[in-house]
Order: structure tokens, then C-alpha cells, then sequence
């Protein structure tokens, strides 16, 4: 949840530390810092509350100098985002700097024990724990930094990647991993280091992924050497990344989530480029080629996501049901690793993440794992965590997501999962040759019919000022368009803060029907699907109560250009792919209304985009 960033190389390290920032903002902005040994191995370290522009504002007119640094962006766990709260943290000698992403569940012992040793914490984070710790080693055993390292490390419970920078070792870094990310950049005679590939990529494309316990010292003469914590020498991989810089800029759009809405189109052909091929009425992943016994065999799928995924989870049950014919769960990752699940050697697990880093995700899958299953990933961030944890999977291809707010990566899972589904049903021989057809048919033409619903942005941008007001809002949709409708009401809270609830249509009246009144929006999913006239009959129960209704139609539907307050036109498609269309003014009616109401839509309050704590 939070981003390291590092450098130690012939070049100034101020200003590619605090880029690399800039670029993992996405992870955490409450705070941020940095540490630096200047020419004459003094460590400077500076942190403000708030975002990196704050501490540009704070370092300017320091003494930001030195070839060597560490820096870190956060996401408040222990202790309020606070300046003393911020990374890195001083040992007790201000010899050694340490950034950190994650949580040391074991912190309040380890404190007690080293508070009872004469040692001061300064800060309310599990953080400091281990900068003293290491510390207290490496006096009290005489040892090397890299033992004490090793030694503090194998005290600690919990999740971390961490980076130390001492200034009696001015050349060197020293970092590690244990479930939260970290990666190497190696480039010509200079190293980076960030918690995802972004900050690296405009200086080299060679990189190592650091894995779980393993420690790297990063030395400007002799490289980089990995152990893991119990002492064992490990080749590192070095893999070579290939990351457009630009698709890390906003590209002339005010927004991260703007850019990414509208680069949908391009992202699903992307998708489905050499996998669904409409000349040869095919689709093929690789994944179900390779395993495709395995996944004939499978007696029950369980899906497991969080978050935005775990609606893109429930229509894929959909799809896998409909197609597939075989019996799909989707759990929240986070309920399935912590309850008696059952899971046996016959059931495929698909894991869903967008950033491949969940904690919950991982762990649900280390569980699958260990109880035999067959574990598919689904995930956009190539090289993260999740897809070297799975037997196999497929990446979505749509590109880095920066805003927090997850768009085309909604859309990439939902068009794997749709590919899915039909790539085994035609491995199991169970869908008609003419339903197959019209399936790739219509799937190759939705990118088009995207596009026509982006025409749309400035009547939804209109619609959105009429709906500041609100307080609260309701979605409802019926079948492939519930989850949707679950979907554009999260859209909807994670970056307006407005209340807002999705429901299965026909649910509404079990209880949620008591909130309608003149004040209450309620979005209507309403395609004319072989659902519509239930959908309609829903519509006229708000109406009858005087909810204000925006609905969500296919072109030409006159009839509920009438009864709704407010439409939406969509191009229509089969029920199966509606998500893929429906979904898009979902995600800019939330958008729209975020921005009137002056909210940060990339970085809402209290979220990240990896959510790498339980
Ligand atoms: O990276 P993941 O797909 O595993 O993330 C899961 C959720 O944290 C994520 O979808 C979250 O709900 C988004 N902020 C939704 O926009």
C-alpha cells in the first residue's frame, strides 16, 4: 500500500527519487520522505505530511545532494499520516534510514522488547521496530549490516518490502521482500529500486523481481547479490520489461481515470489481439490449451477476487455457468482465506487482480494451493506477485492502471473471463457451432460500440451536475447486469464519497424499496435483454414512489425514454457482453459527479491501488 523508490548510481538521486514517487503516488499519499548521504556521508532525511509536491516544497533550499537514496510514499496502517508517522525512519545513531511497505503484526513485542533495552521510538509505526532492531543487531552481535539484516528479519512476523540506506556504507543498499512487492532496475553501472516496474522503466528495461524472503545487496561496484533470509546464495532472473513511458502519462486528459476510460477501446482489441479471431471463428488462450485437461476435469470453479474483481468474478460465474456448464463460487478472497472453505484437487481456482499484489488474493491462493487446486490468474500487472503464485493464467493487456479507480481493468478481466468461457465450452464440445459464432462475433465488434457509448461523456457530464445534491444513490440491474450495477455504485463511492448501493433488481422491493422518495436517484441497467420486462416492471415500482430515475437504454427505446427522468442510449449486444457496454457510463456518471463535487478522482481518500495489507 505504500512506494519505495531507490537509487544509487553516478547521477543525483533527488530528483529520480522523487519522480519515481510521483509514479507511486497511486500506492499512497498521506505522506512522504526521503533519506540521502551527501559527498561527506552525512544522511539527510526529510518527510512531510500529505503528497510528494509537499515535500519538494519541504526539501527546497536543503541539502538534497548525494548519488544515493531512498524514498517512500504512504498509506497510513499504524500511527496517522503524520510527518513524525512518515518514511524513512532514523535508527537511534541516525547512522541508518529504512523505508517500509507493509505491516510487522509482531511490532508491539518487538517495541516492548527493545524500549526495555534503552531504546527511544519517536513515531506510532510498526515501521521504527525494525530500524532499531536492526540496529540493536549489528551493535550487539559486532556483525556485518547484512547479517543483522538477515537476523532481524527472521524475528519479524508479517509482510514487508523494506530499503536501508547506512551511512558508514555509503555505495550500498540493502532491501527485501517477504509478500509485498519489490523490483530491481539494473541499469549502466547505476541500480533502481521500486515497488513496481513504473519508476524504473525510462532507465532500463532489466529488472529483477525480488521474491518472497530474499534479500538484495545493491552495491555500485559489485552489483546486485540476492540470499534468501536463511543464508542461501539465489541467481537472480533478470528480466528484461517492456513498459511504454507513455502509457504512464495522463496523455492531454485532466485525469488518470478519464484516459483510462477512454483508452477502453484499444485496451479490449488488445485483449483479444491473437486470441479471438474472427476470420478463423476461433478463440484460443494459451493457458487453456496448456492445461486443458486439467480444466476439462475441474468439478466446480471458485473464483477469488476483492474489490472491482470480485464483480468481474460474478459475471464471469455467469458466463462459465451459461457456457460451460459447470458450477462457479465467487468468494471475497478476504472471507474465503479465513473460513473452513472446501476446497479439493478436483476444483480450479480463478485468482482475479488487477495489480497482482492483493494480500488477501495471495493468501486465498497460497490456501487454494495447499489443499491441491488447480490455481488460473487473471491479472493486468505483468511481473507482480499473483502470476508467479498460479499454475498458469492470463494477463487482461490493457496497460497500466494508475487511476485507483479500476476502469478498463473491469473490462479487460470481464473480456478474459468472457474468452474463458467460451475458449473450454468449445474445449468441452457443449456450445452450438452457431452460438459460437455469434458470440465472437459480437465480441470482436464491442471495442466499436465502446466508443459510441464515449460520445455520450458530455450529456453524462451534464447529467452529473444535476446529481451533486445527492446523498445517496441506488443501482439496479437484473442478470448479467447485476453485477454492474454493484460495480457503477462502487465507481460511484470510492471517489464522489457519495452513499450508494447496487442491488439485484427484483431485490429492491425485499427491502431497499423504503428509501425511494423525490430525492432518491436510482440508476436502472434497462437493456432489452430477455430480462427487459422485469426490469421495466422494477422501473415503474420506483417511479410510482417518485424516485428520480436515469436508465440506462438501448438506442431507440422509446418507452423508457418516458418513464425515466434521464437516459442513457447504448448500442445493444448479446446478453452475455451487456457488461462490457453498460459499464462504461457507469464508470463516467461517477467520474462526472466526483469531479463536480471538486474530489481528487485518481487518489480518493483513504484508498490505494494496491491494496497490499489484509
Ligand atoms: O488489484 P486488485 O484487482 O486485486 O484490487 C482489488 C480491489 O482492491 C480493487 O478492485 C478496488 O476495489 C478498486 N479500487 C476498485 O475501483
Amino acid at each position: 500500500m505504500c512506494g519505495i523508490v531507490g537509487y544509487v548510481g553516478k547521477q543525483q538521486a533527488y530528483p529520480i527519487l522523487i519522480k519515481g514517487l510521483h509514479r507511486l503516488e497511486y500506492r499512497g499519499y498521506d505522506s512522504a520522505g526521503l533519506a540521502l548521504i551527501n559527498a561527506n556521508d552525512e544522511l539527510n532525511v526529510y518527510k512531510t505530511k500529505g503528497k510528494v509536491v509537499n515535500l519538494e516544497h519541504f526539501v527546497e533550499g536543503k541539502d538534497s545532494t548525494g548519488c544515493i537514496g531512498i524514498a517512500h510514499t504512504r498509506w497510513a496502517t499504524h500511527g496517522e499520516p503524520s510527518q513524525i508517522n512518515a518514511h524513512p525512519h532514523y535508527s537511534k545513531t541516525k547512522n541508518i534510514a529504512l523505508i517500509h511497505n507493509g505491516i510487522i503484526e509482531n511490532y508491539a513485542d518487538l517495541k516492548k522488547k527493545l524500549q526495555a533495552k534503552g531504546i527511544e521510538f519517536v513515531s506510532d509505526t510498526d515501521t521504527e521496530v525494525l530500524v532499531h532492531l536492526i540496529e540493536y543487531i549489528y551493535q550487539r552481535d559486532k556483525s556485518n549490516m547484512v547479517t543483522a539484516v538477515q537476523v532481524a528479519l527472521n524475528q519479524v512476523i508479517g509482510a514487508y518490502a523494506i530499503a536501508i540506506i547506512d551511512r558508514n556504507n555509503p555505495e550500498t543498499l540493502i532491501v527485501a521482500r517477504k509478500s509485498s512487492p519489490l523490483v530491481i532496475g539494473i541499469g549502466d553501472g547505476e541500480f533502481f529500486l521500486a515497488s513496481d516496474a513504473s519508476p524504473i522503466v525510462e532507465y532500463t528495461k532489466q529488472m529483477i523481481f525480488l521474491d518472497n524472503d530474499e534479500i538484495a545487496v545493491i552495491n555500485l561496484k559489485s552489483g546486485v547479490k540476492v540470499k534468501k533470509l536463511n543464508n542461501v546464495e539465489v541467481t537472480p532472473e533478470i528480466k528484461e520489461v517492456m513498459l511504454d513511458v507513455g502509457q504512464l502519462e495522463k496523455g492531454g486528459y485532466p485525469h488518470f481515470m478519464l484516459k483510462e476510460i477512454f483508452e477502453q477501446p484499444e485496451c479490449l482489441i488488445n485483449c483479444m489481439k491473437g486470441r479471438v479471431n474472427v476470420d478463423l471463428n476461433d478463440v484460443k488462450l494459451a493457458a487453456i490449451i496448456d492445461n486443458k485437461q486439467t480444466l476439462l476435469n475441474a468439478n466446480r470453479i471458485v473464483i477469488l477476487a476483492c474489490g472491482t474483481s470480485w464483480h468481474s468474478g460474478l459475471i464471469g460465474k455467469y458466463l462459465i455457468e451459461t457456457f460451460c456448464k459447470i458450477p462457479v463460487d465467487v468468494e471475497y478472497a478476504s472471507e474465503f482465506r479465513y473460513r473452513n472453505s472446501v476446497i479439493s484437487p478436483n476444483d480450479v481456482v480463478i485468482a482475479i487482480s488487477q495489480s497482482g499484489e492483493t494480500a488477501d488474493t495471495l493468501a486465498a491462493i497460497e490456501l487454494a494451493r495447499e489443499k491441491g487446486a488447480f490455481v488460473y490468474g487473471i491479472c493486468n500487472a505483468v511481473g507482480s506477485s499473483i502470476p508467479r503464485v498460479t499454475h498458469t493464467g492470463s494477463y487482461i493487456h490493457v496497460g497500466p492502471e494508475i487511476g485507483v479507480a479500476s476502469t478498463k481493468a473491469f473490462t479487460g478481466q470481464v473480456t478474459v473471463l468472457t474468452m474463458f468461457a467460451l475458449a473450454l465450452a468449445k474445449a468441452k464440445n457443449i456450445i452450438e457451432h452457431d452460438k459460437f459464432l455469434e458470440m465472437i462475433k459480437e465480441l470482436s465488434l464491442i471495442p466499436d460500440k465502446i466508443r459510441e457509448v464515449l460520445k455520450h461523456n458530455d450529456k453524462i457530464a451534464d447529467l452529473a451536475k444535476i446529481f451533486t445534491y445527492a446523498r445517496n444513490f441506488i443501482y439496479l440491474g437484473r442478470g448479467y447486469c447485476f453485477p454492474v450495477a454493484l460495480e457503477g455504485a462502487l465507481k460511484l463511492k470510492e471517489i464522489s464519497y457519495i452513499h450508494a448501493e447496487g442491488y439485484p433488481a427484483a431485490e429492491m422491493k425485499h427491502g431497499p424499496i423504503a428509501l425511494i422518495d423525490e430525492e432518491m436517484p436510482v440508476v436502472f441497467i434497462a437493456t432489452q435483454n430477455s430480462l427487459y420486462e422485469k426490469v421495466v416492471s422494477n422501473m415503474q415500482e420506483v417511479k410510482a414512489r417518485k424516485g428520480r430515475i436515469i436508465a440506462i437504454v438501448n438506442k431507440g427505446d422509446h418507452k423508457l425514454q418516458e418513464l425515466a427522468d434521464y437516459c442513457i442510449e447504448v448500442p445493444a449486444t448479446v446478453d452475455s457482453l451487456e457488461p462490457l457496454i453498460t459499464s462504461i457510463p457507469m464508470q463516467l456518471l461517477a467520474y462526472h459527479i466526483a469531479v463536480c463535487k471538486g474530489k481528487n478522482v485518481d487518489q480518493p481518500r483513504n484508498l490505494a491501488k494496491s491494496v497490499t495489507v489484509e
